[in-house]
């Protein structure tokens, strides 16, 4: 046991995922997939969903920062920051490019058993996610996404590929990146990210909502098909879920407002009760049935569900929001509070140990911190410095929860990846000017830049975290 608390094998490390980073959108093969097809948005603009690409648009994910030509150099960094483990994802179209062919393609395997040899090198542990918002595009204009049972079969054939030809270099996995973002199915970018849900023709609520619980199913079926077959294929595989964790708090102590913030708790992490449980939480069944939604749940499903439960729980944490009661329903209020990044993201760190503390009562399983971060704006100063310390404020203040989380409240937490280690492109406003990482990226919104790499006050910081394994923060 270190100073800190922490165990000496503590993960530490980042977070990135391929459609964000790697750039290469047709290199070695590979196909288009759901976020190549997104345009740049910016802060309360969204990312268009266009019909294919288009001519004259701007698709930020394109070319992102070029990771798939600067791997090495990108790993050497992570190194010397210290990283023991480095968390990606697999872009399934490098693998299948149009997701439903029988052979995979070649060129993509090898670009990951590269860049994993060199996470090796420095001993660094990969940590992968399958599905981290980057379907085939294929699957989403020929298939409907998720809405279609006979995906499942394509990404169980997909995960059994990986599983198996990585099987002696990847041994932490998780299979769908934030499952559970699609709770808002009225917002047109997260059912398209984790379903391949694309709504063209204003469909109404109640239309979106039903085929949102039916790619759902889909998933978590698909999910649990994997995980069983991961533990065949390696038994020392460790197969987790991932789930955004937004604490709901209630706005007030008003009953009223207490019950619908642990009721919307239960909409939004169903996925994960699923995931760790193997059935469906009793009030998700009684939801469907007064709302007349009937997914196409076999009895089969019922049993592979069972089947296929995680070894452990990957979420990611930004930021909590406050809820109050309004009718029947329910509004998203301001947390006094709290304060907000320029995104009006609040800032709480007290929340990560919440959270920590609700899903280890909850699953009882161990977890890890797959996510954290704040999105800001770097100044490039003209020595080329780049002091960033409310970055290193923010992640300083989550770690002490974390710390505090597993000393004081024992839970059992495995790992620490920050989100976006190095800049990427931001999943929900295709922005390069909202930053999260330690190294800096010479590239701007409109895509100008050399792609030159530099390290930030916070590299510094991290690199002493880690080395003392985050008892000097
Ligand atoms: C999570 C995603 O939602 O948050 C990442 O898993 C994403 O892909 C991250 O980038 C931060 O969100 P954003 O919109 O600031 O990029």
């Amino acid at each position: 046991m270190s100073k800190s608390g922490l165990a000496a094998d503590f993960l530490w490390g980042g977070a990135v995922a391929a459609h964000q980073l790697e750039g290469g959108w047709q290199a070695g093969g590979k196909g288009l997939s759901i976020a190549d097809v997104m345009t740049a948005g910016a802060n309360k603009v969204p990312r268009k969903i266009t019909d294919g690409v288009q001519a004259g648009e701007n698709y930020p994910n394109h070319s992102a920062i070029d990771f798939y030509h600067h791997y090495k150099e990108d790993i050497k960094l992570f190194a010397e920051m210290g990283f023991n483990c480095f968390r990606t994802s697999i872009a399934w179209t490098r693998i299948f490019p149009n997701g439903d062919e029988a052979e995979p393609n070649e060129a993509g395997l090898k670009f990951y058993d590269d860049v994993f040899a060199e996470c090796h090198k420095y001993g660094i542990e990969p940590v992968i996610t399958l599905s981290h918002f980057e379907m085939p595009y294929h699957l989403v204009s020929e298939y409907g996404g998720w809405r279609d049972r006979r995906v499942i079969d394509f990404f169980v054939h997909f995960a059994e590929v990986c599983f198996k030809r990585y099987r002696n270099s990847v041994k932490y996995w998780m299979t769908f990146n934030e499952i559970n973002n699609q709770m808002d199915y009225m917002n047109d970018f997260l059912v398209a990210t984790d379903s391949g849900l694309v709504f063209r023709n204003n469909e109404d609520a109640a239309t979106r909502e039903a085929l949102m619980y039916q790619a759902s199913h889909y998933e978590v079926v698909a999910s649990a098909l994997a995980v069983k077959m991961g533990h065949q294929i390696n038994p020392d595989f460790k197969i987790g879920s991932m789930i955004n964790f937004t604490p709901l708090y209630p706005a007030s102590a008003k009953p009223a407002d207490i019950l619908v913030a642990e009721k919307m708790m239960q909409r939004r992490y169903w996925w994960s009760d699923v995931q760790a449980w193997g059935r469906y939480p009793v009030g998700m069944e009684a939801y469907f049935k007064q709302h007349g939604l009937r997914p196409d749940i076999t009895a089969e499903d019922r049993i592979v569900l069972q089947e296929g439960t995680v070894d452990y729980i990957g979420f990611s944490y930004y930021n909590s929001m406050t809820i109050a009661a309004d009718g029947a329903s329910f509004k998203i209020v301001a947390n006094p509070t709290l304060e907000t990044s320029e995104w009006d993201w609040p800032i709480d760190p007290l929340g990560l140990r919440y959270a920590l503390n609700w899903l280890q009562d909850r699953y009882h399983l161990p977890m890890m911190i797959v996510e954290n971060g704040l999105g800001a704006r770097d100044k490039v100063e003209a020595d080329g410095s780049i002091h960033d310390p409310y970055r290193i404020d923010y992640l300083r203040a989550h770690i002490e929860q974390m710390i505090k989380a597993v000393n004081e409240d024992g839970v059992e937490l495995w790992g620490y990846t920050p989100w976006g280690c190095i800049d990427l492109v931001s999943a929900g406003t295709g922005q390069m000017s909202k930053r999260y990482g330690f190294i800096y990226v010479d590239k701007d919104d409109e895509g100008n830049g050399i792609l030159a790499r530099s390290r930030k006050d916070s590299f510094y910081w991290y690199q002493k975290v880690i080395q003392t394994n985050g008892a000097d923060l």
